[in-house]
């Protein structure tokens, strides 16, 4: 474990729903000051009644993402989890849904990392954000997710380097699958799938112990990146045999 100060200053986004709302409600209940950042009113409401500084923000205006992060004093630990899943479904490769996908998963983090970075820099804190396994072997309809995923696993890693120089730490967390309004949506088998409490003292605890990489469930997790190193084609039929079911 790391000599983490007792009470931290730590920033969410995807504070409304899923991962980032039990991370919000468990560091909460830890005494830590948390910044909880949404579009979600009610939600927002909620946290702001349990004790959360709440931001109504579209991540994807980077102008008013630079402005109110700015405002913010301190931020020791930011936690980049808003982000979005919509499928393709071959042979109709829609190419607005690739974007969409692309841009807010994308735009989401990127601004956020923006409009961090200074108070980071200047805390000596720890950046994090959310990829998925989906990123380590490719699976039929996850063109989009999985490929704006890979991105993020590539930036997270690359971050990881170049902003050591400035006393940044940087983790990637690697999330199976966890129980969330994102995954209502699926209609397939999601084996060891996490509660979002399960999710979030995993994520805490990595963090707490200054992990570079966070993956949880590690049952799924460590197969699959086994798996996806293995020549193309054994990832490729397992993949194929999935995409039939
Ligand atoms: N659930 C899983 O199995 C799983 C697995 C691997 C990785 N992940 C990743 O974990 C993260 C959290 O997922 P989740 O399952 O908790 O999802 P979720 O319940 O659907 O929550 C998504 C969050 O993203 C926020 N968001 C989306 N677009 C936004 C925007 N333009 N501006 C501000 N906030 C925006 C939403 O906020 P508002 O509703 O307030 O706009 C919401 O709080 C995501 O990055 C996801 O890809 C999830």
């Amino acid at each position: 474990m790391t000599n983490a100060p007792e009470k931290q200053h730590i920033l969410i986004t995807g504070a409304t729903s899923g991962i980032g709302k039990q991370l919000v409600k468990d560091y909460l209940l830890d005494g830590h000051h948390v910044h909880a950042v949404g579009r979600d009113d009610e939600a927002l409401a909620e946290l702001k009644a349990l004790g959360a500084e709440t931001i109504d923000l579209d991540l994807m205006d980077r102008e008013k993402v630079i402005a109110a992060f700015d405002k913010i004093s301190q931020i020791d630990v930011a936690i980049c989890g808003a982000g979005m899943c919509e499928y393709l479904d071959m042979p109709n490769f829609d190419s607005s849904v690739f974007m969409k996908v692309m841009s807010v998963n994308m735009g989401t983090l990127s601004h956020a990392i923006e409009g961090v970075l200074p108070k980071l820099i200047a805390s000596k804190g720890r950046l994090v954000g959310i990829g998925s396994a989906s990123a380590y072997v490719p699976f039929a309809r996850a063109e989009a997710y999985g490929s704006s995923k890979a991105a993020i696993h590539y930036l997270m890693k690359t971050l990881q380097i170049s902003l050591a120089p400035q006393g940044v730490s940087v983790s990637l967390v690697v999330p199976g699958f966890v129980e969330t309004p994102m995954t209502k949506q699926n209609d397939f088998p999601m084996p060891f799938i996490q509660t979002p409490k399960q999710a979030s003292q995993a994520i805490r605890d990595g963090i707490a112990s200054g992990h570079d990489v966070i993956e949880f469930p590690k049952k799924l997790t460590l197969p699959l990146k086994a798996l996806g190193t293995l020549p193309d084609l054994v990832w490729q039929r397992v993949s194929e045999k999935m995409n039939k079911k």
